[in-house]
């Protein structure tokens, strides 16, 4: 199988694809592709990972023109698309029609600016955690805060966003207008106004719901198809869209 990788050695842009031709044995990950041509062929090539089980959310990358986790892709599931993302310009198929199932293209996640070949810059998606301030605010007393499972039930699916930038990547608004806050940063403001525990809920939907936030929203809900998590973050803003103060 021919593997084809966009490279970007000065960083910024891509610059080239280089092929890898590799025989895959049954199990292999796109993340073990990357490891034995970075091992046997090409030492130049750059990638990020962690924890490779789905949990570090730091080998993100565009893997047929889907965002994947690498670690989480096995090579024979890439060329069975159930995903079915609407099309905008970055995650275009038509290409991978003409070439056939011999051939799989693996280049950055779009939408963020490129560092070096299959490395991203995260900074732009962890500022607007920052911005929205999408943390809690420490509080007076040392109460314990109890929780009934119905409870946590509301916000169970979105506390288990890994920050791995796939919905940003697959959104079409995030591509067309820089200033949107993006699926993964509404689903964690939801997050902690659902969460009963926390005080000061309100400051959580106030900024959720401001112009760049879910208003801006169009409910493609490519954010919730291709969440390897589960999370749905387009599930939690047409919650926020509909939430009065
Ligand atoms: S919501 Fe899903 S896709 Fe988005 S950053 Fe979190 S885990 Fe990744
Ligand atoms: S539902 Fe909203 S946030 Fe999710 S992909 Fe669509 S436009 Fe983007
Ligand atoms: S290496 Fe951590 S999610 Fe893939």
């Amino acid at each position: 199988m021919i593997f084809r990788i966009a490279r970007s050695p000065e960083g910024r842009r891509i610059t080239r694809y280089d092929d890898y031709n590799l025989s895959v044995t049954k199990g292999m990950t796109v993340l073990d592709v990357l490891f034995r041509i970075q091992d046997d062929i090409d030492p130049s090539l750059s990638f990020r990972y962690s924890c490779r089980g789905a949990v570090c959310g730091s080998c993100a990358m565009l893997i047929d023109r889907v965002p994947r986790l690498a670690c989480r892709t096995p090579v024979e599931t890439i060329k069975q698309a159930t995903l079915r993302l609407r099309e905008f310009p970055a995650i275009e198929t038509a290409q991978l029609r003409e070439l056939g199932d011999s051939v799989v293209i693996i280049e950055p996640l779009p939408v963020l600016p490129v560092l070096k070949d299959l490395v991203v810059d995260m900074s732009s998606f962890y500022q607007r955690f920052e911005e929205m301030k999408l943390w809690t605010d420490p509080e007076d007393g040392q109460e314990p805060r109890t929780q009934i499972p119905a409870e946590l039930s509301r916000f169970d699916r979105y506390a288990n966003c890994i920050s791995c930038a796939i919905c940003l990547a697959a959104c079409p608004v995030c591509d067309s207008h820089t200033e949107f806050m993006g699926p993964a940063a509404l689903a964690k403001a939801w997050r902690f106004y659902q969460d009963s525990r926390v005080m000061n809920r309100g400051r959580y939907l106030e900024v959720a719901k401001r112009r760049e936030g879910a208003p801006m929203c169009e409910l493609v809900m490519n954010c919730v198809k291709a969440c390897p998590k589960d999370v749905a973050p387009g599930g939690a803003i047409r919650e926020i869209k509909s939430t009065g103060q």
